[in-house]
């Protein structure tokens, strides 16, 4: 696609900068709402066109109905909406507190829902659309992850059902589900559990944002017209 307008949540850093730089590059005006305003201004400033950086917190309704409505009222239009804010907040099952298990759900689950209902009465009434959501590899559940696994589980739930319902409007819904890549949410986990992962990578490495982003690029593109209702892995060969 070599024009439109781009929504990318979680836009300040690690995955969702990438993202946004990316669609930038390749011709979008990219909208980057992140829960941190300030490093959703800074990676806007990054991003070519009449980009910009607006503070949202997804897991808030009228916040997310907000930066649809201004999107559009500002730029006429929505092309693609990219759902890749997220939190983990990680414990074993019988230790994880109703705050880690909520905070979770709010953010990587409902966070998605709004975003994407808000973007589907537009989408639908256009009759062209992308929706991309960023799934994780531990949507099949993951020690210490039963929150964050759930929601990513969710996530695809509902990718699935986008894509039916939304087919007959030319609008196509993907999840992209990323294995190990080097950000802020990697960066924190145990070293000794950080190597572990990373010797299960079959080719060998630690995944980049560039690695996500470039399939974002492909999925928002026009080769990808007849692809919907996906679950693509990016994760060097990585398996739960
Ligand atoms: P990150 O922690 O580096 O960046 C996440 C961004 O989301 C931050 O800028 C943060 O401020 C923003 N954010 C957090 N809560 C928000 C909210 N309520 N509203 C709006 N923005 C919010 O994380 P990273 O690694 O870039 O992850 C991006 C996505 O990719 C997440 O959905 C994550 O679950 C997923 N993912 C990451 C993997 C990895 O290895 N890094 C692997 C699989 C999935």
């Amino acid at each position: 696609m070599s024009e439109g307008v781009a929504i990318v949540t979680g836009a300040g850093r690690g995955i969702g900068a990438a993202i946004a730089r990316r669609l930038a590059a390749d011709g979008l005006t990219v909208t980057c709402a992140d829960v941190d305003g300030a490093a959703a201004a800074s990676t806007a400033k990054e991003c070519a066109q009449d980009s910009t950086g607006v503070a949202v917190d997804v897991s808030r309704v009228p916040e997310c109905e907000r930066l649809v409505k201004e999107t559009v009222d500002r730029f006429g239009r929505l092309d693609v909406l990219v759902n890749n804010a997220g939190v983990n907040r990680d414990a074993m099952l019988h230790k994880m507190t109703d705050a880690q298990w909520d905070e979770v759900i709010a953010v990587d689950l409902s966070g998605v829902f709004y975003m994407t209902r808000a973007a589907a009465r537009i989408m639908r009434e256009r009759g062209s659309g992308r929706v991309i959501n960023i799934s994780s590899a531990s949507w099949l559940g993951n020690v210490g992850q039963a929150n964050y696994a759930a929601a990513k589980a969710g996530v695809v739930g509902l990718t699935l059902t986008a894509a039916r319902e939304l087919a007959r409007y030319q609008v196509t819904a993907n999840a992209i589900c990323p294995g190990f890549i080097d950000t802020a949410m990697t960066r924190s986990i145990p070293e000794k559990i950080y190597q572990q992962q990373l010797e299960k990578i079959p080719l060998g490495r630690v995944g980049r944002p560039e690695d996500v982003a470039n399939v974002v690029s492909f999925l928002a593109s026009g080769d990808a017209a007849y692809v919907t209702g996906e679950i693509i892995n990016v994760g060097g060969g990585y398996r739960i």
